[in-house]
């Protein structure tokens, strides 16, 4: 009998399935997101000594499709993002976060990556429908599985109990995000709640992933025929 975890992989754990080579297609309600985005009207809370400070901000958000991944029989499409954002008018970065949005179909599940250069990570998840046009994920500190790391310093003085992300999708192709990390520091009695709001804007269509793109040639669907040809992944 197979263990509910196994579900719905099934007990070979190293077998990988055929994937499909064009990501775009494949991306589940994360297919709206794929692009170059514009955000000019981000709205950002933050921790100042004694209370909060509110900034305006401006966004360049990427999202560029990669080639399908595998994990044993585990099959999931993605985008590698990168954000940049600063404030009005200014050349230094406010904000910096890198990482991937992963669409896994078996388990309609969204999984995010994050990685601001604080000294910080994270990866949240959630389940959504694959035509959802809202969906969320979240992280918790101390989790092994969607959890948050900071570096010694981060972890004691604004340390990140958990971490939520919602992404809306609306009907002019524009999208929404709110995220919300609560943060606890030493001086305050309750969680300090750092939020950031921004809606984007597309302005540049998404690169094809390397196996979907022309030069790809003919070698046929899937990363385990590249792979049984000695081929390497991009
Ligand atoms: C649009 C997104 C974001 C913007 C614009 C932003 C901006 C800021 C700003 C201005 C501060 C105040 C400290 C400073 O000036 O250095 C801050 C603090 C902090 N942020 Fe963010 N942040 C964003 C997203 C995030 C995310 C996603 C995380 C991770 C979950 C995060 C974690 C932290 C932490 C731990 C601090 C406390 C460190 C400190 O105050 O020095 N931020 N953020």
């Amino acid at each position: 009998m197979t263990c509910p975890e196994k579900e719905p992989y099934g007990d070979d754990i190293y077998t990988e399935p055929d994937a499909d080579p064009d990501t775009l297609s494949n991306l589940g309600p994360l297919a709206p997101l794929a692009g170059v985005w514009e955000g000019p009207g981000g709205k950002d809370e933050h921790p100042v000594a004694g209370g909060i400070e509110r900034d305006d901000f401006v966004e360049r958000y990427e999202l560029q499709p990669i080639d399908p991944q595998t994990n044993g029989p585990q099959l999931l499409y993605g985008l590698r993002y990168h954000t940049h954002i600063v404030k009005p008018g200014e050349i230094e970065t406010f904000h910096d976060q890198v990482g991937y949005w992963l669409w896994e179909p078996a388990t309609q599940t969204v999984i995010l990556t994050l990685g601001i250069p604080r000294g910080q990570v994270l990866m949240a998840g959630g389940t959504a429908a694959p035509d959802a046009t809202e969906f969320d994920v979240d992280a918790a500190v101390g989790s092994e599985v969607y959890g948050i790391l900071s570096n010694p310093f981060l972890d004691q003085m604004f340390r990140t109990l958990s971490f939520r992300m919602t992404v809306t999708v609306h009907r002019d192709s524009t999208w929404s995000y709110e995220e919300e990390a609560m943060l606890a520091i030493p001086d305050r009695d309750e969680p300090f709640s750092h939020i950031d709001r921004n809606t984007l804007t597309r302005v540049g269509a998404p690169t094809p992933n390397p196996l979907a793109q022309p030069t790809a040639g003919d070698e046929g669907a899937g990363i385990g025929n590249r792979r049984s040809k000695g081929g390497t992944l991009p």
